[in-house]
């Protein structure tokens, strides 16, 4: 699927600028105009990972998976919950640059939540809820790709924004792990699993999926 391929590759470049962030937040002094290049990582994150690619997500798949029948309860709140917690941390993150705080110890380690939080969403993203996507609404390819060409038709400057995220990876190499932070697959590494989210089986497996899964193997 088109949309499934261009978000995934939306990925690799958020999370690039994320571990980009964090070695910014670490040596702000390095940087000649440290407010001003904030204010470019922020505008990175406002404009190209949540107007656009998070709103491609919700309005395109959660949409359509809604109308597929799935709850909002589990996965689907989940990732909607995150684009609204990672939408307040960059605010956070913009209140440091406007406070002249950048030398704060708080502000790295703001940098440095963000971070991890942006990873394990993309993480959950890339190894769930886009599988499931492929499989569940297989038959829904073409409204799913449609709805990503009018996303395209629709913003604009995001080429620029695909180049300004790139100079930000290129002017401030990317760290590729965070202290404490495990990359993984599936609902497991999730915070919300257990609370909130039993974890995409128990969320949105149908018995017949129930009785598959034990004919296969047990
Ligand atoms: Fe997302
Ligand atoms: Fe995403």
């Amino acid at each position: 699927m088109r949309i499934l391929d261009e978000l995934v590759r939306h990925h690799r470049l958020i999370e690039r600028v994320a571990g980009s962030l964090v070695t910014f937040a670490s040596r702000p002094g390095a940087s000649a105009r440290p407010a001003e290049t904030l204010e470019r990582y922020c505008t990175f994150f406002e404009q190209y990972a949540d107007a656009y690619h998070h709103a491609m997500e919700e309005d395109v798949l959660l949409v359509a998976l809604r109308e597929a029948g799935l709850p909002e309860k589990g996965p689907i709140g989940m990732i909607r919950e995150e684009h609204v917690e990672n939408r307040a941390a960059v605010r956070a993150l913009r209140a440091f640059g406007a406070e002249g705080r950048l030398e704060d110890p708080g502000f790295a380690e703001a940098a440095r939540r963000y971070c991890a939080r942006l990873w394990e969403h993309i993480d959950k993203e890339d190894s769930v809820l886009f599988p499931e996507i492929g499989t569940r609404l297989a038959l829904e390819r073409a409204k799913l790709d449609a709805g990503l060409e009018a996303a395209e038709k629709e913003a604009s400057g995001i080429s620029g924004l695909e180049a300004l995220g790139a100079e930000l990876v290129a002017g401030f190499p990317p760290v590729e792990e965070l202290p404490g932070v495990i990359r993984g697959e599936g609902c497991t590494p999730c915070r919300h699993y257990g609370e909130g989210c039993q974890g995409v089986e128990r969320e949105w497996w149908s018995d017949l999926e129930w009785d598959e899964f034990y004919r296969r193997d047990h």
